[in-house]
């Protein structure tokens, strides 16, 4: 089978090779399933990179473990080891794990109880694929606060993987949604839910009287101590990044300490949970995940580019169906 390949730490142009290996053979508890669709992520791109030297500690201190990357995948099982209950051939399935499963490849193998479900009815392998990772961490953001109906969101970073994501789960949670995104995409944030939209090439958003119940930066480039003065007495603060010298965190573990204004820095868990939630809300139509861009496995180098220019709208996603095996 064709697979990306790495076998050691850095920039995605310089270690990656699309090889021919050994298709897996899925062990008794596992099912083998063949990828139609995957995506490039930042969470790939930051593995890959190895970017936090902590992320070493799971996908190995000096080398990969995994030496095929990719994180999400849509596909259909083509082989069950005797022991699986769950699952049988020829069943559509997603799935996500930032831990890695080795997507990036035709196909992969995982055990029937790892974070694996049935596709939602009426879903492509596309927006199945589209719908893990921000998905997956936007609700785990938004799940650690209790978002009431009418509340005043602002959502930073509204056009990316988490922020398209959040954006749509707090209107699905009846938040007012404010995003914050770049000119060309204010449109496609109303589209997603937002009542009212900002233009961080016009302004900066933190130059306002406005006040909000909660501030979720899915880009990571502001500030607490910019945003404090935006925020609620009992406002809330999350950022998908740890901030300058790690100060979101700093502020998630002093905050609390007080009353008033808080920082809360999610570690995301129980993906099957978030997965599950989502896959929901996708067959009420109530969620789709925001496709930027689609390459073929033979362009996925290209791919692994344009994400690091951390420009993407929503997710890139990698279409390995070719004409000849479309299912
Ligand atoms: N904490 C976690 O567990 C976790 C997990 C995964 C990812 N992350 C981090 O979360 C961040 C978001 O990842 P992602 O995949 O959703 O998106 P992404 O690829 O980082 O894309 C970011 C989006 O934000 C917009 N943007 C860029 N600069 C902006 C600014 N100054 N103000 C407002 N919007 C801006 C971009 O729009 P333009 O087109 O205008 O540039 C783009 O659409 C990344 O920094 C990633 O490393 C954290």
């Amino acid at each position: 089978m064709k697979a990306l390949i790495y076998k050691k730490y850095g920039n995605p142009t310089e270690v990656f090779r699309l090889e021919n290996v050994k298709k897996p053979v899925p062990k008794p508890h596992d099912v083998l399933v063949r990828v139609y669709a995957t995506t490039v992520n930042r969470t790939d791109e930051g593995l890959v990179t190895a970017r936090y030297v902590v992320s070493r500690i799971f996908t190995g201190l000096f080398t990969p473990k995994k030496w095929i990357p990719g994180t999400d995948f849509a596909g259909q099982i083509e082989a069950v080891g005797p022991e699986v209950t769950s699952f049988k051939v020829g069943d559509r399935v997603f799935g996500f794990d930032d831990e890695i499963l080795s997507s990036h490849a035709e196909y992969l193998t995982l055990s029937e109880n790892g974070t694996i479900l049935h596709m939602p009815i009426g879903s492509s392998y596309e927006q199945a694929a589209a719908s893990c990772e921000g998905a997956h961490y936007a609700y785990n953001f938004i799940k650690k606060v209790d978002v009431k109906n009418g509340q005043k969101v602002l959502v930073n970073g509204a056009t990316g993987a988490i922020g398209s994501a959040a954006v749509q789960l707090l209107h699905y949670l009846r938040a007012e949604v404010v995003a914050v995104a770049n000119t060309k995409n204010l449109e496609l944030v109303k589209k997603l839910g937002a009542v009212q939209v900002m233009d961080y090439t016009q302004n900066d958003f933190t130059i306002t009287e406005e006040k909000y119940d909660f501030i979720f930066d899915a880009v990571g480039k502001s500030s607490f101590s910019k945003c404090k003065r935006l925020l609620n007495p009992k406002g809330i603060y999350i950022s998908s990044e740890l901030g300058w010298m790690a100060s979101n965190i700093f502020h998630a573990m002093v905050t609390p300490l007080f009353r008033g204004k808080k920082v809360i820095f999610p570690i995301p868990v129980d993906i099957k949970k978030s997965l599950s939630f989502i896959k929901k809300l996708i067959e009420e139509g109530k969620f789709e995940a925001v496709i930027d861009r689609t390459y073929p496995l033979e362009k996925i180098i290209e791919a692994y580019k344009y994400v690091q220019t951390g420009q993407k709208t929503g997710n890139v996603v990698i279409n390995m169906v070719t004409v000849m095996d479309k299912p």
